[in-house]
């Protein structure tokens, strides 16, 4: 695999390159909420910007099914964008393709960054269209996914365009690569996994890293997956609170487990954290992986938001931008954005 640090300046300047950024963050009242994921992909950002390339920034927020949500557009992670790198100029388009995208293209001075509107806006993308990414790859010259957290997704931006232009990845999806391939290979055991979130289709994956964890901890909607009874290892909460957090002796029995981990991996928080009276599992559980001696990994958007939230982020050996996509990595040793990268194309 190539990693955009392998192109120097002579390679960069003037060419367009399109960038799989991740850029799905929380949005409240019109605001990024946790930025982590954005602080995320700055040094790639900033590298190309550097050497003079004319970046053009594909991403998605959330879930919008293919059609144009207006509470998604990406505004509020342009602004935020605009205040990480101040001194790079960064515009934004309404649209993912057509005249107006390819007008403010042409217009892009070297070290200048496009934002495109939401690419999940477009049936195209998670379909994986053949026609979509090729017309997305018609924007650029080179292409760089720094995506980890969306590389378990078959979507267009995502294994379709690395089909029709050179391909690297970024810093950081290099950097989530390198260290997660340490945890798969060689884990200090007892291996234990905390599982929560919102997201049903965690499902599959609890199923895969069943087979070789030593222990995993139910929380958020899969507490209620009956399609999880009888997996192996799998230990669901005792006493949750309707299906909006654990309750106090879950909290305890976690904790025990917690205790003698070797490495603990955390995707998902226990319940619905945003709202104070469910805070409380997730809370007990981020203090408790804190204080233990385990190597730590925290990851996904909301798990990171959580640990923000209880100020124990720093606390953690390891946060990876990706939930879903960072156990499916650790159960297979690569993803489907990642094999991508690696067809390479001249
Ligand atoms: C994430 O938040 O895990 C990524 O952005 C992928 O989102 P998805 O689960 O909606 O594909």
């Amino acid at each position: 695999m190539r990693f955009v640090t392998n192109l120097g300046r002579s390679q960069l300047e003037g060419k367009k390159v399109l960038v799989r950024a991740d850029l799905d963050v929380k949005i409240n009242q019109g605001l990024v909420g946790d930025n982590f994921r954005l602080r995320a992909i700055t040094e790639t950002l900033q590298y190309l910007v550097g050497n003079h390339a004319k970046l053009i920034l594909a991403g998605h927020l959330d879930r919008p099914g293919g059609r144009v949500v207006d509470s998604l557009r990406m505004s509020p992670v342009v602004d935020e964008l605009r205040s990480l790198l101040a001194s790079v100029r960064v515009k934004s388009v309404d649209r993912v393709l057509g005249p107006s995208v390819l007008e403010e293209v042409k217009k892009l001075e070297d070290g200048e960054i496009l934002v495109l509107e939401n690419v999940r806006f477009c049936p195209g993308e998670e379909k994986n269209e053949d026609l979509f990414a090729q017309r997305l790859s018609s924007l650029a010259d080179l292409f760089v996914n720094e995506c980890f957290a969306t590389c378990h997704r078959c979507h267009a931006s995502i294994v379709g365009v690395p089909q029709y232009l050179p391909s690297f990845a970024g810093i950081r999806l290099g950097r989530e690569i390198e260290t997660l391939l340490r945890v798969r290979e060689a884990p200090k055991r007892p291996l234990i996994f905390i599982i929560g979130g919102a997201k049903k289709d965690k499902i599959e994956f609890v199923k895969a890293v069943s087979q070789f964890a030593d222990q995993i901890l139910l929380g958020g909607t899969l507490m209620f997956a009956r399609e999880l009874e009888g997996v192996p290892k799998v230990l669901f909460p005792v006493d949750a609170v309707r299906v909006d957090d654990i309750g106090p002796r879950s909290v305890s029995l976690f904790c025990k487990t917690i205790k003698e981990a070797g490495t603990i991996v955390w995707a998902g928080p226990m319940g619905r954290f945003e709202q104070d009276e469910y805070m409380m599992g997730t809370r007990k559980i981020a203090q408790c992986a804190a204080e233990s001696c385990a190597f730590s990994v925290a990851g996904g958007g909301d798990t990171l938001a959580a640990l923000g939230q209880v100020g124990l982020r720093d606390k953690f050996d390891f946060c990876s931008t990706g939930g879903g996509a960072m156990l499916k990595f650790l159960s297979k040793g690569t993803l489907p954005g990642i094999e991508a990268l690696e067809v390479n194309r001249e």
